[in-house]
């Protein structure tokens, strides 16, 4: 696909006018997850396809696709022109009425959920989604605890914050939710101590088997999983996994739940990552890549056998904005314009040809890569301070000098014009599906050179 941005972000520069924007934000933005007085947000001033540009003259190829949600580029002309069209003809309906683009993108949607996942529940974003899918297993099954991975994210209302296995979870944890936690594979760091592929998925369900043994299987709702945990670090789950944690729900009647607000909607190269291990879940929640954000819209797919639940006995759930229609025209756009112009396809040939062989290339070179991994558009690079120990070039959850080398890292990624993705020892190489060849190569290239900065804090160096 073609896409036009300035030829010179300098053209567009207006220092005075970013100025304006920071003064007003610093007097009156309280931004998520951060120390509001120790934050400096960068003030930008447009976007286009891969790249979004700043006020000063400096433009960025974003390899973060904001937070990893922007699957079909920012300001793609036809889902731009759907929400015109729709905002001149109808803003908002609540949702206890039909509507022409809420039912389309419904059935846009239930045409591509693996199996019978055909009813649709929509929410404003991923949390949302992932709250209301727990509170669908709850009833359902009439059983109280849920079950989910270290290792993950699952978004920042109540349940899910309390499903996330990362240190995000911990102020909000009040021990009282019902949720109970287990390792899943990652072979890398295998928390099982296997020696291949093959180990680590057999000893993974294993741990998980005895986990629901002695939590009592009749106590538990769902099992709420990250097809491909993202925020974590892309570990893409070995062959047979999904398939054994489906085996694991259907003999002890466990709804599963896959998560793909992430993973979905091309991300991986599949509109669901579930596609490539042939897994049909319960309940599927997805976001982000629906839309790609450019109007909030999450939801639920739901299975036959659990909507039926709520055929004839109300499902105590509903938000104001539920199937909003100027997110979900943005959602009927974007899934045709990602159809028409195949837009998931490109994510899938640029994984596999571009973007996998020069992350492998980049790792031989580079003392700090200590792995790399991935699919499609959703890789991550493990940055160790030593190959052979794979010690993480920072600690855990490290904040201030001891996070130094990956803010570094970062450092010179943006100086090169790339707008990179870290967590923690990571960065994710996470662009727009719609990335060109060209693109993904000059991001690549910035990325080899900034990793130059993480080599210098390596052992021995
Ligand atoms: C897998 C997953 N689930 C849920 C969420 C939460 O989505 P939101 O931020 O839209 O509430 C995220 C956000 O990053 C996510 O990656």
């Amino acid at each position: 696909m073609t896409t036009t941005h300035p030829a010179s972000a300098a053209a567009a520069a207006d220092p005075a006018a970013g100025a304006a924007v920071k003064a007003a934000d610093r007097a009156h933005v309280f931004h998520s997850w951060s120390a509001q007085g120790l934050i400096d947000p960068p003030a930008i001033a447009g976007a286009e396809g891969s790249y979004f540009w700043d006020y000063d003259g400096n433009r960025y190829l974003d390899f973060s696709s904001q937070l990893v949600n922007t699957n079909i580029g920012h300001q793609h002309p036809k889902v731009v022109a759907a929400i015109q069209e729709q905002a001149a003809k109808l803003c908002t309906l609540a949702p206890g009425f039909a509507v022409d683009v809420r039912s389309e993108a419904a059935r846009l949607i239930a045409e591509r959920t693996p199996g019978d996942l055909d009813k649709i529940f929509f929410t404003n974003g991923g949390a949302e989604a992932v709250e209301n899918a727990v509170r669908m297993a709850r009833l359902h099954t009439g059983r109280p605890k849920v079950l989910s991975a270290y290792r993950s994210y699952h978004g920042a209302t109540a349940a899910a914050i309390n499903l996330t296995g990362d240190p995000r979870r911990w102020p909000s944890d009040t021990a009282s939710a019902g949720v109970v936690h287990f390792w899943g594979p990652f072979r890398y760091r295998s928390p099982f101590h296997a020696e291949n592929e093959a180990q680590e998925c057999e000893r993974a369900l294993a741990h998980l088997d005895q986990t629901i043994a002695f939590e009592g299987p009749q106590t538990i709702a769902a099992i709420v999983l990250e097809t491909v945990p993202g925020t974590a670090g892309i570990m893409v789950p070995p062959a047979g996994y999904l398939a054994g944690v489906r085996e694991i729900c259907d003999r002890h009647g466990i709804v599963f739940v896959l998560d793909e607000v992430m993973a979905g909607f091309g991300r991986t190269g599949r509109w669901f990552a579930a596609e490539h291990f042939g897994v049909t879940p319960d309940l599927l929640t997805f976001a982000k890549g629906v839309n790609s954000g450019y109007v909030p819209l999450g939801g639920v797919a739901i299975s036959a056998e659990i909507a039926a639940t709520f055929d004839q006995r109300p499902y105590p759930g509903g938000l104001t904005y539920s199937g909003h229609p100027l997110a979900c025209a943005s959602a009927v756009a974007t899934i045709n314009a990602m159809a028409e112009e195949r837009i998931v396809e490109n994510a899938d040939r640029i994984g596999e040809t571009v973007i996998g062989p020069a992350l492998r290339e980049i790792a031989g070179r580079h003392p700090s890569v200590g792995e790399v991994r991935g699919m499609g558009v959703f890789w991550a690079v493990e940055l160790v301070k030593d190959q052979e120990t794979r010690e993480p070039l920072v600690p855990y959850n490290a904040s201030g000098a001891a996070n130094a080398p990956m803010g570094e890292f970062a450092a010179a990624c943006k100086r090169a014009g790339l707008w990179p993705f870290v967590n923690m020892n990571r960065t994710h190489v996470v662009p727009p599906c719609t990335v060109t060849e060209a693109e993904a190569k000059e991001g690549l290239a910035a990325l080899d050179d900034a990793l130059t900065a993480a080599d210098a804090h390596t052992t021995g160096a």
